[in-house]
């Protein structure tokens, strides 16, 4: 197993950030149950379709879940790929402290949980084989910045995989989103975790976020190559993989 070294955090939280960090430790409790409500399971089963993706692709060893939360995906990772160092990284300590109360048995010895913001990774260059991130992007402040990031700790050949709320732009996918992330998952979310203002952020920032073929772009711009991109469920969520590129290969 290679050891991830650590470098200095530089902590690079603006406003924006602050505001989200907030919002997550706040709801850190009522999370999961909100999640498994909200979305009727349906969230499992598109991350454990993402995992998949990125065990086609990556071979064992170091693994960044970023944005970690309450490791959902970390322990669906672990499962999947139980002899991989995986590294859990979010800025909201209370996600993550829920989060570590799952971590028994194998998932504590290949599980490292460590509090970090996406734009400036506590990581060395090239250390990581494979980078997870789901519903996490959409919250950055500087997706350029924090996709730059995700690009110098990968070695190249490594695996990007991100499961995400993108903009919709079929006519479709924008219905869904009016009737159920504008209408009906403010109300849900409010009724399960008593917090109304963090589940009206979550349509607002599908809303004023990339498309996904906006972000493939970003990722084509720093550096990464063979980008995929597969719609679940109408469109309503998408997982993007792509290739950490080797020096003159998709480099910016
Ligand atoms: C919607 S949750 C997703 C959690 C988990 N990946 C999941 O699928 O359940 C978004 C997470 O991103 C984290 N996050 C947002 N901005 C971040 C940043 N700049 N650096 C690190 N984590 C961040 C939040 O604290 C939150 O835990």
């Amino acid at each position: 197993m290679k050891d991830i070294q650590t470098l200095p955090v530089g902590a690079v939280i603006d406003e924006h950030g602050a505001t989200v960090q907030k919002m997550f430790d706040r709801i850190a409790p009522g999370y999961d149950r909100a999640n498994r409500v909200m979305s009727l399971g349906t969230d499992e089963r598109w991350r454990r379709r993402a995992v998949a993706k990125l065990l086609a692709h990556a071979p064992a060893g170091v693994g960044l879940d970023l944005c970690a939360g309450t490791l959902d995906s970390t322990l669906a990772i672990h499962r999947a790929f139980p002899e991989a160092h995986l590294v859990a990284g979010d800025f909201a300590g209370e996600m993550l402290e829920h989060g570590k109360k799952k971590l028994v048995g194998t998932a504590a010895a290949h599980i490292e949980t460590r509090q970090m913001d996406a734009h400036a990774l506590p990581l060395a260059d090239a250390s990581v084989d494979g980078i997870f991130c789901a519903f996490g992007i959409r919250n950055l402040s500087d997706l350029d910045r924090a996709t730059h990031e995700q690009a110098r700790v990968l070695r190249a050949g490594g695996q990007l995989v991100v499961l995400e709320f993108f903009r919709p732009t079929r006519w479709l996918t924008r219905v869904v989103h009016v009737v159920y992330n504008e209408t009906l998952l403010p109300i849900v979310g409010w009724a399960i975790t008593g917090d109304r203002e963090a589940y009206r952020y979550l349509p607002r920032s599908i809303g004023r976020f990339d498309s996904v073929g906006r972000y493939c772009e970003r990722l084509s711009s720093a550096g990464f190559v063979d980008v995929e991109v597969e719609s679940l469920t109408l469109g309503v969520a998408c997982i993007v993989r792509a290739t950490r590129g080797s020096a003159g290969q998709g480099d910016a």
